[in-house]
């Protein structure tokens, strides 16, 4: 029975391993940063980047709701335990869960109707340092990088960063969780879309900040473009 187990654990092994070399897109995500950036990314975990440093992920085709973002001022112990100021994901240098806000996002959906990727960057969950998303396809680059620490409105600045107003407010109107599938711009998205106007400001701003490409794209993924 053991022997049979593991027959078929080693099948599985090579069987996954297969897939992931085939059909597998690969994320180079590098620190332009003039600082360390503790890159995170769901699937792939997360590591220390010293600036100018790269980390490669691969993400298996049709993975939904990846994203990948930056964690800034972090302290981790020799188990990968600690926290970060922005980003942090609970507390885990290897992430497992969503980061706490601010953090700008980079969101992907790969191979999905018509074998399409779908791409995207988010400050819905406020911004902490740009962000650069480029297909190796020529498909479109999106980019945030504008000053929005610099310019943050007072209410929305936060150590680090400039925070999403539904976690500062935690209001129906800015967590767009009314319960109707429909949510409106408001002052503070607005101050995000006119200083990243390619990112999601608000959940619904799908028209302008949505973009896709042919399935089978590597993406390159730079901090402080
Ligand atoms: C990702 O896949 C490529 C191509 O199959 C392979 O050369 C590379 O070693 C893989 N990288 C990681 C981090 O698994
Ligand atoms: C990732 O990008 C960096 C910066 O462009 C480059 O130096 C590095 O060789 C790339 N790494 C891989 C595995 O392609
Ligand atoms: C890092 O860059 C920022 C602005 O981009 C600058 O203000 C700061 O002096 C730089 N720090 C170092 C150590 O180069
Ligand atoms: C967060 O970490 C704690 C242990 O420190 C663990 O019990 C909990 O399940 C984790 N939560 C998530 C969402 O990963
Ligand atoms: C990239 O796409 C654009 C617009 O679709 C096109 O004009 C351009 O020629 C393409 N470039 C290459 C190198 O294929
Ligand atoms: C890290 O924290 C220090 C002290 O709060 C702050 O001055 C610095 O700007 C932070 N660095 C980054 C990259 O956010
Ligand atoms: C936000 O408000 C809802 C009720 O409107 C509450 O259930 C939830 O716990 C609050 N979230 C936070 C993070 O305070
Ligand atoms: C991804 O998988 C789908 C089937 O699930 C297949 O149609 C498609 O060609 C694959 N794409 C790549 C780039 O391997």
């Amino acid at each position: 029975m053991a022997r049979v187990m593991k027959n078929i654990s080693i099948f599985l092994l090579i069987a996954v391993s297969c897939t992931v070399t085939a059909q597998a897109a690969t994320f180079n995500i590098t620190n332009s940063c003039n600082h360390t950036v503790w890159a995170a990314a769901l699937p792939g975990g997360g590591v220390r980047l010293n600036s100018g440093e790269s980390w490669s992920i691969n993400v298996t085709n049709g993975t939904t709701g990846g994203r990948i973002w930056g964690r800034t001022n972090c302290t981790f112990d020799s188990n990968g335990l600690g926290k970060c100021q922005t980003g942090d994901c609970n507390g885990t240098l290897a992430c497992k869960s969503y980061g706490t806000p601010p953090n700008t996002l980079v969101e992907f959906a790969l191979n999905q109707y018509n074998n399409l990727d779908f791409y995207d960057i988010s400050v819905v969950d406020g911004f902490n340092i740009g962000v650069q998303l480029t297909p190796t396809y020529n498909c479109s680059t999106v980019k945030c990088d504008a000053d929005i620490n610099g310019e943050c409105p007072t209410q929305l600045k936060v150590p680090g960063g400039c925070n999403s107003p539904c976690a500062v407010f935690n209001t129906t109107q800015y967590c767009c969780s009314s319960g109707v599938e429909r949510c409106s711009p408001t002052d503070y998205s607005r101050f995000f879309k006119s200083r990243c106007p390619a990112a999601y400001s608000y959940p619904m701003d799908d028209a302008t900040s949505t973009f896709t490409c042919v399935g089978g794209s590597n993406y390159n993924v730079v901090f402080c473009p």
